[in-house]
């Protein structure tokens, strides 16, 4: 299921993430895509904000996954230093967890992330305005995409 929808501010942005935090449901996979400062980890700020977690979410870009504790675990991955390197770091199991795996540059792991997932895409357009593009596959995605964006 494929779904877009534009969104002009920053607080749009935060109020979709916080939805998307809300909603989610636990052994879920969501990986965010777009390019540099798009605002992937600003979404990801807002879906902890709507999993009920305190502390504040920052960039993992060092250290590839961080684990915050809320409604449900968010397990935060940014692959960007990754780049593709197929080094076994044990994240399979992590992805595969009880939570929910948030994940940055997601074409840098690999191919261990299952296809069943929802992924979403932003793109920044010229007025700094944002494209947010919605793919979700398997059915437990698409219902959750639903709710989302109702
Ligand atoms: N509508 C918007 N949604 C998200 N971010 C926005 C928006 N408008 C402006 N911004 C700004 O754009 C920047 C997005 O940065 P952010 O770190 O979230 O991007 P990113 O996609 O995670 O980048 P990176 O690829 O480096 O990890 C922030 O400074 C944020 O304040
Ligand atoms: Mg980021």
């Amino acid at each position: 299921m494929k779904k877009q929808i534009t969104i002009n501010t920053l607080s749009e942005t935060k109020k979709l993430g916080i939805k998307i935090g809300k909603y989610a449901i636990e052994n879920s996979i969501i990986t965010l895509s777009g390019d540099l400062g798009a605002g992937k980890t600003t979404l990801t700020k807002s879906i902890a904000k709507g999993l009920n977690i305190e502390k504040t979410v920052n960039s993992p870009t060092f250290t590839i996954c961080k684990i915050y504790k809320g409604r449900l675990s968010l397990y935060h991955f940014d692959a960007y230093r990754l780049e593709g390197s197929n080094e076994d770091l044990g994240f399979e199991e992590m992805i595969d967890g009880d939570g929910v795996a948030v994940i940055e540059w997601p074409q840098f792991m690999g191919d261990i992330i299952p296809n069943e997932r929802l992924n979403i895409n932003i793109v920044i357009n010229d007025n700094d305005s944002r494209n947010i593009e919605f793919i979700a596959i398997g059915l437990k995605y698409e219902e959750l995409l639903e709710k989302i964006l109702c």
